[in-house]
């Protein structure tokens, strides 16, 4: 069975109205394609939550803060639609670049603190431009709930504070991370990956989980900590540990102390793909 493909938003929002006004749920689950499982669990959950479940597929230009990485994003449509039939999308909506910007946005989403540290610090303008799509998704499909991987932690932070800033009317549902067997954290990007990239990847959620395992034990102090998990990333070449920070898990701010649940995040260069990660964090005594 295909899956219905609409690439125009006047298209989409006369199909949705036919769904509203059979009092229908409707779910998105937003993508920039090159679908993979972590994707299949958001569709796996939007499917169980909804009886319309739109996916929209779209490579935002505006959220790449360096060209070559949007060259080189991949793109990966037919076997795209094939795996949203398979899990029984409704809608798919992927619309041309000139659809969803006829030109250039001369409005956009700014986000505050929220967006200085972990990948905001080094990715200018990514989260302004990430942040603008959503809103444009959003009002386009108008959607009751929407589902976002926690793999993307700070993405996830800022579009839930968005939807409460801009009073948008959206249930936010943030799904777990899905990993690999030896941890890695399932992203399109794994795909750049040589075969020896690959195998020092999960290095990075390994010194992630050492924090996690030194918090749980009772360490507090963030500077030690982190300094101690940044050692632990093996000494190669093609490895550049980019930021290693602890942040509350709501505020995205750093932490100097440990007094409660945070996050720990990285971003880690493997060759010439870079990879985030995150971890949950909880001292003794918190569940
Ligand atoms: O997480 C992603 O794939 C993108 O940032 C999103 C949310 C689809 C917006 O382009």
């Amino acid at each position: 069975v295909s899956v219905e493909r609409i690439e125009i938003i006047a298209t989409l929002r006369e199909r949705l109205s036919r769904s509203k006004k059979a009092g229908e749920r409707i779910a998105l689950v937003p993508t920039m394609g090159a679908l993979h499982r972590g994707h299949g669990r958001l569709l796996e959950r939007a499917r169980a939550e909804c009886d319309c479940l739109v996916a929209s597929i779209f490579v935002n230009p505006l959220q790449f803060d360096r060209q070559d990485d949007l060259d080189r994003y991949p793109r990966t449509l037919e076997a795209d639609l094939d795996m949203c039939s398979a899990h029984g999308v409704n809608v798919t909506f992927v619309p041309p670049a000139a659809e969803m910007y006829p030109s250039k946005p001369l409005c956009t989403v700014a986000i505050a603190e929220l967006g200085d540290h972990l990948c905001g610090r080094y990715r200018p303008g990514h989260f302004q431009g990430m942040a603008t799509v959503v809103l444009k998704l959003f009002d386009i499909v108008q959607p009751h709930v929407a589902y976002f991987g926690e793999k993307d932690a700070q993405q996830l932070a800022i579009i839930r504070r968005m939807v409460d800033d801009f009073n948008v009317p959206i249930a936010i549902e943030g799904v777990p991370t899905v990993r690999e067997e030896d941890g890695l954290a399932i992203s399109s990007r794994n795909q750049r990956l040589s075969a020896d990239e690959r195998k020092l990847a999960p290095s990075l959620y390994r010194a992630l989980c050492m924090v996690a395992g030194e918090i749980a034990k009772g360490a507090t102090d963030v500077q030690a900590i982190t300094r101690r998990a940044a050692a632990a990333i093996p000494d190669q070449p093609s490895l550049r540990l980019e930021y290693l920070d602890i942040v509350d898990t709501r505020t995205m701010q750093p932490l100097t102390t440990i007094a409660g649940p945070s996050l720990v995040a990285g971003a880690l260069w493997v060759g010439t793909t870079r990879l985030i990660d995150n971890v949950r964090c909880l001292p003794p005594g918190e569940s």
